[in-house]
């Protein structure tokens, strides 16, 4: 039995071909997933190979993705697999992070070290491999950023014709650099991020264009590789607690799928439990997550919030999202723009940096650890999504302190770092510096 894409759906599990072109279920319109056949090789067997991945020199072995092709086994051939030597992120510890949120110890899994700053990236090289495989010339996607970023830079790489649609005035400007730098065709829309994926999904059917958003089953596969990255590197410790920001919700799709499948092969022996983090303006998750009937998600129509990254209102895979979060054990929260902010900047101070959303898990793990929902002793990994450069027009209002909140309320710059003006003269700079 070959890999074959399944509607996620509990009811209807209908099965498809691996290579038709579909982001619902024909019959019941649920989420697709890709599916495997059991392998022949042994847990044991497949860790040893991939840490022996590790001193290859080939490409396809060198990329935090392909070397764990096996455990995303949709290919038949890697021959045009297009690598930027995504993933190989590190895990770094933050011990003034780890105080600020009354823990023991705090990790951060830090997805802003890929090619194109961030988690995108893990999941872009899977999904343009399929648009490869299927024969796609044209790629489309709507993004709040960092996707268009890495969508451009794996299409552009793969002799594709990448065309990003972003809600115009809403993404940063870094990241709409990177998509015009890259080579994409950019078309900004006067709309919000849900608006114009509405759009872009019938767009992508009548022109033929395939479709690269997270709703893409394939991106999922890449980016289930960032939590199994994560455990060859915990030599497959699993923690307690694993800590994201959720937007459109495949990455928590994804972890969750990671983790399960990872179970299921003997790679682990438990899950961890996952706690997903919104921002208070944008959080239609966290409100499903607190309702009597989780059987619909009520769309949020004007979704706000600074972080940009995450500011959507009607996130496609939450059907998905909240099986996992559910099967884990897990919890949803939600923070402030000023928690944001100042989680930011707690986590910049222990020079290691992220974009606005990232940060949202400090924020979110120091309200669970007060609440006494995470314990202090709990072996803790936050992901951090995007890199410190791709919002610099935050970082800079936070410190100065003109930062203002989506409804106008300034933030305060709690830890801000204000930079000094000092004429050039010995005596005024010795006393700024005394
Ligand atoms: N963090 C960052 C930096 C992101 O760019 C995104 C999503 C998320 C978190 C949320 O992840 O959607 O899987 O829950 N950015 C998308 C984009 C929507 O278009 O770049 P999610």
């Amino acid at each position: 039995m070959p890999a074959e894409l399944a509607c996620f759906e509990e009811p209807c599990r209908a099965r498809f071909p691996i290579t038709d072109v579909l982001y619902n279920c024909p019959r019941c319109g649920g989420l697709l997933e890709a599916v495997y056949p059991a392998p022949h090789e042994s847990a044991a067997e497949w860790k040893a190979l991939w840490r022996a991945r590790r001193a290859s020199n080939a490409p396809i072995d060198q990329s935090g993705v392909w070397r764990y092709r096996e455990f995303l086994p949709f290919l038949e051939d890697y021959s045009r697999v297009v690598t930027l030597r995504e993933g190989n992120t590190p895990i770094l510890e933050g011990p003034r992070a780890a105080d600020y949120a009354g823990l023991d110890r705090l990790f951060f899994k830090h997805q802003g070290f890929n090619p194109t700053g961030s988690f995108k990236d893990n999941g872009m090289t899977c999904g343009v491999a399929q648009a490869l495989r299927l024969g796609a010339q044209r790629v489309a996607c709507v993004s709040t950023g960092n996707t268009s970023a890495s969508m451009a830079a794996y299409a552009s790489a793969a002799g594709l014709d990448p065309i990003i649609f972003l809600p115009h005035g809403n993404i940063s400007f870094g990241k709409l650099a990177q998509a015009l730098e890259y080579g994409a065709r950019t078309l900004q829309v006067e709309a919000n991020f849900d608006q114009i994926l509405a759009l872009v999904r019938q767009l992508a059917e009548r022109l033929n264009i395939y479709l690269l958003n997270s709703i893409n089953p394939f991106r999922i596969e890449g980016q289930k590789t960032i939590m199994l990255e994560m455990m060859d590197q915990r030599d497959w410790r699993v923690p307690d607690w694993v800590v994201l920001p959720g937007g459109n919700l495949g990455n928590t799709s994804a972890f969750g799928k990671a983790f399960r499948e990872m179970r299921e092969l003997g790679l682990i022996d438990r899950l961890p439990r996952l706690a997903v983090i919104q921002a208070a303006g944008a959080a239609p998750f966290y409100n499903l997550w607190r309702a009597h009937d989780q059987s619909s998600l009520h769309a949020i129509a004007h979704p706000e919030t600074l972080a940009t990254a995450i500011k959507i209102g009607d996130p496609v895979s939450w059907p998905k999202a909240l099986h996992e979060v559910k099967v884990s054990g897990g919890v949803v929260e939600m923070v402030t723009e000023q928690e944001i902010a100042d989680a930011k900047a707690i986590i910049g101070k222990c020079g290691i940096g992220c974009e606005p959303a990232s940060a949202a898990t400090l924020a979110g793990l120091k309200k669970l650890v007060s609440t006494k929902v995470v314990p202090s002793h709990a072996d803790t990994i936050a992901v951090l999504t995007g890199n410190v450069l791709k919002d610099q027009d935050y970082i800079y209002h936070y410190h100065t302190g003109v930062l203002q909140a989506p409804d106008g309320g300034s933030i305060t710059g709690n830890f801000a770092n204000t930079p000094v003006l000092v004429q050039c003269d010995f005596n005024a700079i010795e006393v700024v510096l005394r």
